[in-house]
């Protein structure tokens, strides 16, 4: 696949049609809401649509109401993120009859499918544009042809290997931040619609990784995520073949008191480089969420996900090694079509022997053009859901043992929420912590926290006096 860069005078293009959009508003003050379904990818995507439509002139909005425009950048991993899309989607028409002025924009990943085209076009006519993920970059001069030319625009190209860079970034206010290594995906998991909507895995250059991070630490970012569909393959596809052991030693090495981490990193690529990376620099904290999706070997090969059970149990091992106090998270997907009581059970005895500190888990949903949709061995919904009631009560009690073993411990704690009823905020490790009743700190501080209980879904705890006096 050819990789190829947006060029100078595309982006200058783009730039000249917000300047046009910009000037259309005439004293007007025009304000656009983006709403994110899915994952931190997308989060990181829709940094630069508000970044872009704040070149426009819009100001950005959270609500709906107010908004002259809407744009709902959209997530196609399961069946359920697509149904809530699509029903906000239809939420909106009665908003476009109230002001007609209104413009309505889809975008992502389920916009990306082909199948969508037709029902966006038929069912959802007060939509105005609708422009697929390798045309993201494209936005402004989308939206100007709609203006213009008052006609609906679909924008879906199959232009996969696009890399657009120089993109004006409009970040979350916080401490927190996300910066992309690669986009896309090359590994095909067969229940996975990820590379279909998102292309061939593009990494970026280092040079630009590191310019976005010290922008983001330049605006005050204090916990910078990288992100990547697979971390670890990172820099496969570049020039000098940098490793993404290498990118990460290079960013710790960056001046400025900040945490760095990243996802998602793929068991199939994970190395004892990596771990070593992380072991060396007490900037890069002692998380890595490592999806397993499964414990059973044989369900493993037919997802495609390229190690065993075993393999994953020693790489988890190596990790917990390597990597001082690691906190391991993970993903489970439950009910993969063919799975028996006996594969769940593996599912189940890795969660138990791993021990995760909590992990992300889903009930199998099959999605169109994957070739696990086609499987003929798929599990009814009753077994999955009572498979997954059973994960679920197993990793309550492992994640509730773990965060027992904090109890008593001082960690340090970035703030990140703050009202009149305390603070709260994440340990290097990622769990949550809530400090109750304190108000003195804010978001952005860092505090001593002594950990005094353990809760499902976050730990309590209270400053510790001297090292906060
Ligand atoms: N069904 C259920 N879960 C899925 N995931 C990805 N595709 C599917 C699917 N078709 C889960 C995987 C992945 C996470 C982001 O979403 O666990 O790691
Ligand atoms: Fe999907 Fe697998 Fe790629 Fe992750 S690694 S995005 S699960 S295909």
């Amino acid at each position: 696949m050819a990789v190829r860069t947006v060029t100078a005078e595309e982006l200058a293009q783009q730039q000249e049609a917000c300047r046009r959009i910009s000037l259309l508003w005439e004293g007007k003050h025009p304000y656009a809401c983006v709403t994110t379904y899915g994952c931190q990818q997308n989060e990181a995507d829709s940094e630069r649509i508000a970044g872009m439509l704040e070149q426009m002139g819009y100001t950005l909005t959270q609500d709906q109401e107010l908004a002259d425009l809407i744009v709902f950048n959209t997530c196609a991993v399961r069946e359920h993120a697509e149904l809530k899309a699509l029903s906000k989607t239809g939420q909106l028409k009665h908003l476009k009859v109230q002001k007609p002025s209104l413009l309505i924009v889809l975008c992502g990943c389920m916009v990306q499918q082909e199948h969508r085209m037709g029902e966006l076009k038929q069912s959802y006519p007060y939509v105005d544009a609708v422009i697929g993920t390798h045309a993201l970059h494209r936005l402004p001069e989308i939206l100007l042809s709609r203006i213009t030319l008052k006609r609906r625009q679909f924008c879906i190209p199959n232009e996969d290997g696009l890399i657009a860079e120089g993109l004006p970034i409009h970040r979350q206010p916080g401490p927190k931040a996300f910066v992309s290594v690669s986009w896309g995906c090359n590994n095909f998991c067969t229940y996975c619609v990820v590379p279909h909507v998102r292309g061939r895995e593009r990494s970026r250059q280092p040079d630009l990784i590191e310019a976005e991070l010290r922008q983001a630490l330049a605006q005050g970012a204090l916990d910078i995520t990288l992100l990547g569909q697979n971390v670890n393959s990172y820099g496969h596809d570049l020039p000098q073949h940098p490793d993404f052991a290498s990118l990460l030693t290079r960013l710790a090495n960056v001046e400025g008191n900040f945490r760095l981490r990243f996802m998602t990193s793929h068991p199939k690529d994970a190395s004892v480089r990596l771990f070593e990376a992380m072991a060396s620099s007490p900037k890069i904290m002692p998380h890595l969420h490592l999806p397993v999706q499964s414990g059973s070997s044989r369900i493993l090969r037919r997802m495609n996900r390229g190690y065993t059970k075993e393999q994953y149990l020693a790489l988890a091992e190596q990790a917990r090694k390597t990597v001082p106090s690691l906190a391991l998270t993970t993903d489970i997907i439950v009910g993969f079509p063919g799975e028996t009581e006996e594969d769940f059970r593996d599912t189940l005895d890795v969660v138990e022997q791993v021990g995760f500190e909590s992990a992300f888990t889903f009930i199998y949903s099959p999605r169109k053009g994957t070739p696990a949709a086609d499987y003929e061995d798929q599990v009814p919904r009753e077994v999955a859901d009572e498979r997954m009631a059973r994960l679920l009560k197993l990793q309550e009690t492992v994640t509730l043992r773990r965060f027992n073993e904090q109890v008593g411990k001082t960690v340090e704690v970035l703030i990140d929420t703050a009202d009149e009823f305390g603070c709260g905020g994440r340990t290097p490790d990622f769990k949550m912590v809530h400090i109750p009743s304190c108000t003195s700190l804010r978001p952005g501080d860092f505090a001593s926290v002594r950990i005094t209980q353990a809760k499902l879904n976050a730990l309590i705890g209270e400053l510790c006096p001297r090292e906060n006096a």
